[in-house]
């Protein structure tokens, strides 16, 4: 199928709601679990943040296949999901008496983040990368993958690092195949995950 690469800051409104739709039907963590809303907003915010490098694959006739993004700082867009504060505070009411579980999720995250302390500086994080079911297997991964990996490598990072659940073999053969190692497993919450970086020569 024929499609481009295209930096995520040009996605527009409609673009956005499509991907949204997308990282909530193939990335199974917790952003997924607080509701295609709250996926919605994360994106609105990381469009606009500076420092996010990101890309998505789109057909020539409008379909998102793909896309891989990350920012050196993403506490910092996680944090900005908080505003406009009315609209959250009824996001969580909403999971309290929907899906208190997931709330609960939350909470053991935020702190099990508050006690990690392997924030590098240089390194740029891969915080999403996702391929359409139908698409998958074909190579495109790679090639989000590596324009990520490039482009940060331009920035000026030294490294790019990660965390993917133990149990995500496709996602651990691809960061493998591109040379990331794992550094170390941790547990955030109900997640068993591993640390992995690339570190440029
Ligand atoms: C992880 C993911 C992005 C890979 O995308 P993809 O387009 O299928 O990957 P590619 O076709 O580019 O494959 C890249 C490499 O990984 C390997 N790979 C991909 N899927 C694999 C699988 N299921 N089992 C073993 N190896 C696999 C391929 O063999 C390939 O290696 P090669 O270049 O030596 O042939 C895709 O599976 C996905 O969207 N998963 C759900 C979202 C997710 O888990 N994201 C990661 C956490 S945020």
């Amino acid at each position: 199928m024929k499609y481009e690469l295209i930096p995520l800051s040009q996605l527009d409104e409609d673009g956005m709601k499509q991907l949204a739709g997308l990282h909530h039907s193939v990335i199974h963590t917790l952003l997924s679990d607080l509701g295609v809303p709250m996926v919605l907003r994360y994106y609105q915010i990381a469009r606009l943040v500076s420092d996010v490098i990101g890309f998505y694959a789109i057909t020539p006739s409008g379909e998102i296949l793909g896309w891989a993004m990350g920012s050196p700082h993403p506490d910092r867009i996680n944090s900005r999901l908080q505003t406009p504060f009315v609209w959250f505070m009824i996001q969580m009411f909403r999971l309290l008496f929907t899906r208190p579980l997931v709330l609960w999720q939350l909470i053991s995250s935020v702190l099990s983040a508050l006690a990690q302390e392997d924030i590098r500086s240089n390194s740029i994080e891969l915080t999403y990368i996702g391929v359409v079911l139908n698409q998958r297997s074909k190579g495109l991964g790679k090639k989000l993958l590596n324009a990520f990996i490039e482009a940060s490598r331009e920035k000026g990072y030294r490294s790019v690092i990660l965390s993917v659940e133990i149990d995500n073999k496709p996602a651990i053969a691809l960061y493998e195949k591109s040379g990331f190692r794992v550094i170390k497993t941790y547990s955030e919450g109900r997640y068993q995950r591993h640390r992995m970086e690339l570190t440029f020569k």
